[in-house]
């Protein structure tokens, strides 16, 4: 029984190619490559299969990348081994990418994977001193397109570390958000609905923008903006082009959907004539439950002005959680000069005061602080004081009095009543 031959690889196969796929599992091999990858490269890339009669017994599937090539499937039926079959495929295969000018040759095993013979006998060497690492981008390729419509991207990984300070904050949002949208099999098994959309509200630039991102960065998940002011320019209206943009991001595999300043499309619908915004009011009203049915997904809204909002827009069951991000307090403030003070001179500066200094002090207030300070700093440097480059102290970089004098001279952003206000929306209107 050794009428068994190599040749070119057909569609027909793909079910000879599953067939070994399984019996390879079957024998307690976990395959390197997953089978979509092996499934793919037989269409797109080499692939030769051994048949007896119409019976496809083992096959090779190999990729080229510049000059390395490599085996993503290598296979035979248990009951065809010993024949030298693995062997032929590979040389097989190594012909059909003899084309690509390949200077090495590789495979990935296994280590469960015992019948190295093949390899052996192609002129293969075991290299013993390496390690596989693998990490599994969350996003699929295919899915970049339909991203880069809604003008959605992948951030950094490293926003939720960046986020200064607000400790509070962010564990309440990584209990409540990320813990059960990351581990989502094991909150199913405690009975943990996850949460599909949540309010961030607070005076302006305390940081709901940078958590919405650091959210998306945390769960690894695209970030896709909504502008409403950008669709109001569709001719389908604000109302259509909301719809429509929902049903794009319906699309995506995994979205964190982010709409800020949302009380200018979800504000109180009084008024007599009806606001023009009414409508897109209701529309927002609509899309909310049909997003909430779709997993992998969350809708982060954003307002400084919570009071605004249309009351039903806030009920349970559209909103999850209705979470204050409020001023820094001393922790998070003294974490943020931390951040923002050069590294060279951090050591130097009197940051307690500093942080005396900014109570009342949004993050943005401070950034601005110590963007001043670093560039009054840098002028003094270089246009007085003999334009030496260097500070009163001998070295380079800001000192203390420049922080204090450009403190002295920022306005804060949330006026005392306005913060006042906002620890009234906490007690009436927060929920978390
Ligand atoms: N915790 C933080 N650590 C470091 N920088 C921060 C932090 N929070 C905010 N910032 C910085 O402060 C600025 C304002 O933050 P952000 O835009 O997120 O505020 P916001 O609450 O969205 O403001 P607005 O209400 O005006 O939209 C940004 O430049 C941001 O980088
Ligand atoms: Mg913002």
């Amino acid at each position: 029984m050794s009428n068994w031959r190599i040749r070119d690889f057909h569609s027909s196969d793909l079910d000879g190619i599953l067939h070994l796929w399984e019996s390879l599992k079957a024998d307690g091999v976990e395959p390197v490559y997953a089978l979509s990858e092996v499934l793919a490269s037989c269409e797109k890339d080499h692939a030769v299969v051994a048949v007896q009669g119409d019976q496809v017994v083992g096959a090779a599937v190999g990729r080229a990348a510049h000059d390395q090539g490599w085996i993503v499937f290598l296979a035979t039926l248990t009951e065809f081994r010993g024949r030298g079959i693995g062997t032929s495929l590979l040389s097989a295969v190594e012909n059909r990418m003899a084309p690509h000018g390949l200077n090495k040759l590789s495979a990935l095993m296994p280590e469960t994977e015992t019948r190295v013979e093949a390899f052996l006998g192609r002129g293969f060497v075991v290299k013993k001193n390496l390690r596989y690492f693998e990490r599994t981008i969350p996003v699929q390729r295919q899915e970049l397109g339909a991203l880069g419509l809604l003008g959605g991207r992948i951030l950094a990984r490293d926003l939720w570390e960046n986020v200064a300070g607000m400790r509070r904050e962010k564990e309440l949002l990584e209990r409540r958000l990320v813990l059960p949208l990351a581990e989502a099999d094991l909150a199913d098994e405690y009975g943990v609905v996850p949460p599909r959309a949540v309010v961030l509200f607070g005076p302006p630039g305390t940081g709901k923008t940078t958590f919405a991102k650091a959210i998306a960065s945390r769960l690894e998940w695209p970030f896709v903006e909504v502008f409403p002011s950008r669709l109001a320019a569709d001719p389908k209206g604000l109302a259509g082009a909301l719809r429509e943009t929902f049903l794009e991001i319906a699309e995506l595999e995994h979205a964190v959907v982010f709409i800020d300043e949302v009380e200018e499309i979800a504000s109180q619908r009084a008024g007599d004539p009806p606001s023009p915004l009414q409508g897109v009011t209701n529309e927002l009203l609509k899309i909310i439950p049909a997003f909430r049915e779709q997993p992998g997904r969350l809708l982060v809204c954003a307002t400084n002005f919570i009071r605004a909002l249309d009351t039903a827009f806030l009920r349970h069951g559209r909103f999850d959680y209705v979470i204050p991000i409020g001023l820094p307090d001393v922790h998070a403030r003294e974490a943020m000069w931390q951040r923002f003070i050069p590294a060279t001179v951090v050591d130097s500066v009197d940051i307690a005061q500093l942080v005396e200094r900014t109570e009342g002090f949004s993050p943005a207030d401070i950034e601005f602080a110590a963007r001043s300070a670093s560039q009054r700093a840098l002028e003094k440097a270089v246009y007085d004081d003999g334009g030496s480059g260097l500070a009163s102290n001998g070295r380079k970089g800001p000192v203390t009095q420049d922080y204090l004098d450009a403190i002295a001279d920022t306005r804060t952003t949330v006026s005392p009543e306005v913060h006042q206000d906002f620890l009234e929306d906490i007690d009436v209107l927060g929920r978390v």
